[in-house]
């Protein structure tokens, strides 16, 4: 089935992103929020980055062409024509499953539905629907606009047609796709969380001050941010919350939170986002290691 229309669910951090490199590769979007709030403030963070790319002569077409491409909804029908839908709602996944059932009725009964979840099981998400065989993972990475990866995850019900033109879908939004299976964490979050966890715990056993482990892990070996200002980068609630669903699946240590991690999260210290994590933001062009 060719793709032309892409339906994106949100339009926060990643769901903006990922509408973005769907209008910048040609395709029509719809991006569906809850409120016209924030999807003025997602496309005002799309317009900024497209500004960026112009201004370094990366897009081959003018900002405001892609930009035409882009339309917001707030009523779910405005999906109903899109051959695949791309979620980047909330973590939650009773919310996703009521989202997807909703939109099952409403969507075109051969449309691809895929989730860019980090960490529910798209099984969970796809049994939710009548098209479990129509249903993929699709997980990108913060800066969506930048990174080059994409996950596209695979279930026991995914058929071969729709996980390979997902694949495909993936490639032409010119990021390189790798195919992997619905295993809690998938590829990147399966190595990436523990070494995370690992410098807190490092940290807390006195191993390395938090700049140290940084640049230990940026300089040694070349990293481009170190533990510590990924995991700001990243959301400390968002770790806390993938480890979580990590251990419940796997039930090794080495997916456990970290004391220090839960702490920041019950203290509101989100990293970047709240203007506190492992480093404080007060002057964001000057982030100061937080002192424990
Ligand atoms: N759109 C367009 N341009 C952007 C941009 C955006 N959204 N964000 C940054 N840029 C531009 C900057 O303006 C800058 O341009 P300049 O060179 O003209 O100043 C350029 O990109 C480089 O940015 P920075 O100078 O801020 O910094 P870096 O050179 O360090 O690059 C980075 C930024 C690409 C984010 C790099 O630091 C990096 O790769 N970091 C690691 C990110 C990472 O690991 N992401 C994955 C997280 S895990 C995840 O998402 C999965 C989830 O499930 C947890």
């Amino acid at each position: 089935m060719a793709i032309k229309k892409v339906g994106v669910l949100g339009c926060g951090l990643m769901g903006s992103g990922i509408a973005q490199v769907s209008a910048t590769a040609g395709y029509e979007v719809v991006v569906l929020e809850q409120e016209q709030k924030f999807l003025d403030k997602g496309f005002a963070g799309i317009d900024k980055s497209l500004a960026k790319f112009a201004e370094k002569g990366n897009l081959k077409e003018p900002a405001e062409t892609v930009r035409a491409r882009l339309k917001g909804a707030t009523d779910r029908a405005a999906l109903a024509d899109c051959d695949i839908i791309i979620e980047a709602i909330i973590e939650n996944v009773e919310e996703k499953k009521k989202m997807f059932s909703a939109l099952d009725g409403i969507v075109r009964k051969d449309a691809i539905f895929s989730s860019n979840t980090s960490s529910i099981s798209i099984t969970e998400v796809a049994a939710a629907t009548q098209r479990p065989d129509k249903f993929v993972g699709l997980h990108f990475f913060n800066p969506v606009p930048l990174m080059k990866l994409v996950e596209v995850v695979r279930t026991i019900a995914t058929s071969e047609a729709a996980f390979e033109a997902t694949f495909e879908f993936g490639k032409s939004l010119g990021k390189t796709p790798v195919r992997t299976s619905d295993k809690t964490g998938f590829i990147v979050n399966r190595l990436l969380v523990p070494y995370l966890l690992d410098a807190i715990r490092a940290y807390e056993e006195g191993v390395g001050s938090i700049p140290d482990i940084d640049n230990s892990m940026k300089l040694g070996c070349g990293y481009p941010m170190g533990p510590f200002t990924l995991l700001d980068f990243v959301g400390l609630d968002t770790t806390y919350y993938i480890s979580q669903v990590m251990f419940e699946e796997f039930k090794e240590r080495r997916f456990a939170s970290p004391a220090l991690l839960k702490r920041m999260v019950m203290a509101g210290w989100y990293g970047r986002k709240s203007g506190k994590g492992f480093y404080d933001y007060a002057d964001a062009s000057n982030p100061v290691p937080t002192k424990f």
